[in-house]
C-alpha cells in the first residue's frame, strides 16, 4: 500500500519528535518507530543536557570543554553552533512541558559531569530522558498534522536505485523519495512516499553484547542511508559509558549516571583502592574515555569482571533526593548505595560518529535529512561530551526543520516508484539461526572491537564478521522479511561499518585506543 506524506520521520526520540513538531504545521507528517513511542535511547537519559544558562559560566567554556574531549578533530563551527543555539532550544523544551529540577530560588539546579569545568547539565532528577520522552509523546498526539506509525519498521530508503538505475557512492544527485516500511504486525510492506524524510534511527549499542542502549538501538538508519550510498563517517568512535550497572543478567545494562561522580562519588577497585589518580589529575570526573579504558585496564589487572562507584560517603538522605531511581534500582538487587559501594563495569553506549551531515542537517543525499545519535555532524570528534548529545539531537533537528520547510515549495511527488518487491521469497523457518547470529556479532564485537583494539582483533573481528554477512544476504534474498531479519542485517552492516573505520585509523584517538599505534604517557597493560 502506498502512504504520502510531505515529511517522513524515522525515529521517535527527541530528534525525530522534535523535528516533526517543527514542521506539522507546515505539512502532513508520518512518524515512525520501532516498537513504541517510549522505546528510544532519548527515554533512558539520565544525567540531563549541557547548556550555559548561569551568568558566571559561558559559551566559551562549554565550548573548550567540548574540543578537549573531542580530541582534536571536533569541527569548530558545529561546536559553537551547537553551545549557542542550546538556551534557546532549551526555551523550546520549556515550551513543550519539560521540567527541569530547580532550586529554591527558582534557577536551574545544575549538575556536573565528566569533562565538564563547570555545573551546566540541566536535568529531572535522574531520569531526564523519561520526562523529555512524554512531555514530547504528549504534544505529538495532540498534534492534527502528526500520524503516528508503531511497530512500523523502516527497511530501506528509496531512490533511483528503486527505478532500476545503478547507483554508487560517487553518484551525482542520488535523491530520497521516501523508504519501505515494514509493518510488523501484519507483515506488510508499505511504501511511504514523502518529499522530506528525516532519519533519526539512534544508536547502534545492541551490536555489542554490553550495552546500555535499549533493544531497538541497531544502526538500522546508518545502515539504511550507507546501503543507499550515502555517505558515513567516524564510526570507530564508539564510547563506552565507564559505570554501567554490573548485573550480568540484565540486558540492556542499567546506567548509574555520570552526575553522580559529579556529586562526589569515586571509583574505587576490589581493595578499596581510588584508583583513577593512577590515570589522570581529573580522577573519577576525567573525560569518559580515559576512565572506561582505566576500569578496564584495572579490571585486566586484578582479573574482575567490576569495579565499583562510593558514593556512601555523601548525605544518604541528599544522594537519595537527586538520584531516587538509581538508589530504588540499587535497593531492589539487595545494594544498598547510601552505605553499599556499587558494582560497576564499562558498556557500549553512544556512537559519536554515523550518517554524515552539514550544518542544515543535509545528508550527501538530496531531500534526506538526518539529526540525533544516527548522525555524524562533527560536534564529538572523537569523544563526547557527557550531555551534548540530547542537546545536539535537538539543536540539529531544528536545523533540518527549518531548511526542510525552506525546500519543501520545491519539491515534486515522483508517482514511478515501484512496490516493494518479494517475489520468489518464502517463509522462513530457522528464526533461531536469525537470533543466534545476532549473539555471535555481539560476542565478535565485544571481544575484538571494544575498548582497547589491535590490527590483529580488527581481523579476526573483520574475517568472522564476513562469514555472517553472507550468510544472512543469502538469507535475506530468499525469505520472506521479518523484523529480526532486518535487524540481523542492519547489526551486521553496522558491525562492518565500526570495524572497519577502525581498522583505518592508524592512530590512538579519542574513544579509539589500539595497542598498535599506543598514545604517550596511557597506562595500558597488554594482554
Ligand atoms: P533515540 O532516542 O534513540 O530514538 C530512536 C528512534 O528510532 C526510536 O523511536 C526507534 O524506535 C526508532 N527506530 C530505529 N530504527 C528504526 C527503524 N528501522 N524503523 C523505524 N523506527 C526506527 N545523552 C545526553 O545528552 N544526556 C544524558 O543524560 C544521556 N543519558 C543516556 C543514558 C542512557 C541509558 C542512554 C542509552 C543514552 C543516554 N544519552 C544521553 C544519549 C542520548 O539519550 C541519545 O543519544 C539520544 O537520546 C538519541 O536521540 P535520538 O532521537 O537520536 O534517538
Ligand atoms: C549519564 O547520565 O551519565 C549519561 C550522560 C550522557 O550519556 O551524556
Amino acid at each position: 500500500m502506498i502512504k504520502k506524506y510531505d515529511f517522513l520521520v524515522i525515529g521517535s526520540g527527541l530528534a525525530g519528535m522534535s523535528f516533526a513538531l517543527k514542521v506539522a504545521d507546515k505539512g502532513k507528517v508520518a512518524i515512525l518507530c520501532k516498537t513504541n513511542l517510549e522505546e528510544a535511547n532519548t527515554y533512558f537519559a539520565q544525567g540531563g543536557i549541557a547548556s550555559v544558562t548561569k551568568p558566571t559560566d559561558e559559551f566559551d567554556n562549554h565550548i573548550k570543554d567540548t574540543l578537549i574531549a573531542g580530541d582534536g578533530i571536533c569541527d569548530v563551527n558545529v561546536v559553537r553552533k551547537v553551545i549557542e543555539s542550546a538556551p534557546s532550544q532549551i526555551e523550546e523544551l520549556l515550551k513543550w512541558g519539560v521540567d527541569f529540577d530547580r532550586d529554591d530560588k527558582g534557577d536551574f539546579d545544575l549538575h556536573k559531569e565528566g569533562g565538564h569545568s563547570d555545573f551546566r547539565i540541566l536535568h529531572h532528577k535522574d531520569n531526564t530522558g523519561a520526562e523529555v520522552q512524554d512531555s514530547l509523546i504528549k504534544k505529538i498526539k495532540e498534534h492534527p498534522s502528526i500520524d503516528v506509525f508503531d511497530q512500523h519498521f523502516a527497511i530501506e530508503i528509496i531512490t533511483q536505485h528503486h527505478m532500476g538505475q545503478l547507483i554508487k557512492h560517487t553518484t551525482p544527485n542520488i535523491e530520497c523519495y521516501g523508504a519501505y516500511v515494514l509493518d510488523i504486525r501484519t507483515n506488510h510492506v508499505h511504501t511511504f512516499l514523502s518529499k522530506v524524510t528525516l532519519v533519526a534511527t539512534g544508536g547502534i549499542g545492541n551490536i555489542y553484547q554490553t550495552t546500555t542502549n535499549p533493544t531497538v538501538a541497531t544502526g538500522d538508519g546508518i545502515s539504511m542511508v550507507y546501503r543507499a550510498k550515502g555517505l558515513v563517517e567516524d564510526m570507530e568512535f564508539v564510547q563506552f559509558h565507564p559505570t554501567a550497572l554490573y548485573n550480568p543478567k540484565e540486558r540492556p545494562s542499567y546506567l548509574i549516571t555520570e552526575a553522580m561522580r559529579g556529586y562526589g562519588a569515586i571509583l574505587k577497585n576490589k581493595k578499596g583502592e581510588a584508583f583513577m589518580t593512577k590515570y589522570d589529575q581529573r580522577g573519577s570526573l576525567a573525560p569518559r574515555d580515559i576512565v572506561a579504558r582505566a576500569i578496564d585496564n584495572e579490571m585486566k589487572l586484578t582479573g574482575d569482571d567490576h569495579v565499583y562507584l562510593d558514593v556512601t560517603g555523601k548525605d544518604p538522605e541528599q544522594t537519595k533526593e537527586h538520584f531516587p531511581n538509581i538508589y530504588k534500582k540499587c535497593l531492589s538487587l539487595g545494594i544498598d548505595i547510601t552505605k553499599d559501594f556499587i558494582p560497576v563495569a564499562p558498556a557500549a553506549h553512544y556512537l559519536c560518529g554515523g550518517i554524515k551531515v552539514d550544518l542544515n542537517a543535509r545528508t550527501t543525499i538530496n531531500r534526506l535529512y538526518a539529526a540525533g545519535e544516527c548522525s555524524r555532524t562533527g560536534l564529538h570528534g572523537a569523544n563526547r561530551l557527557a550531555s551534548n548529545s540530547l542537546l545536539e539531537a535537538i539543536v540539529y533537528a531544528d536545523s533540518a526543520a527549518k531548511d526542510a520547510l525552506k525546500i519543501l515549495p520545491e519539491i515534486e511527488w515522483n508517482d514511478e516508484i515501484p512496490e516493494w518487491n518479494d517475489e520468489g521469497t518464502s517463509l522462513n523457518e530457522e528464526m533461531v539461526l536469525i537470533t543466534q547470529s545476532e549473539k555471535e556479532v555481539n560476542q565478535i564485537m565485544n571481544a575484538y572491537v571494544g575498548i582497547v583494539r589491535s590490527n590483529l582483533r580488527l581481523k579476526r573481528a573483520y574475517d568472522r564478521l564476513e562469514i555472517l554477512y553472507r550468510e544472512t544476504e543469502s538469507l535475506f534474498q530468499r525469505s520472506v522479511l521479518s523484523k529480526e531479519l532486518c535487524e540481523l542485517r542492519n547489526v551486521i552492516n553496522t558491525a562492518y561499518l565500526v570495524i572497519k573505520a577502525a581498522s583505518q585509523r592508524k592512530e590512538s584517538r579519542g574513544l579509539h585506543y589500539t595497542i598498535d599505534y599506543p598514545k604517550k604517557n596511557e597506562h595500558i597493560s597488554l594482554y
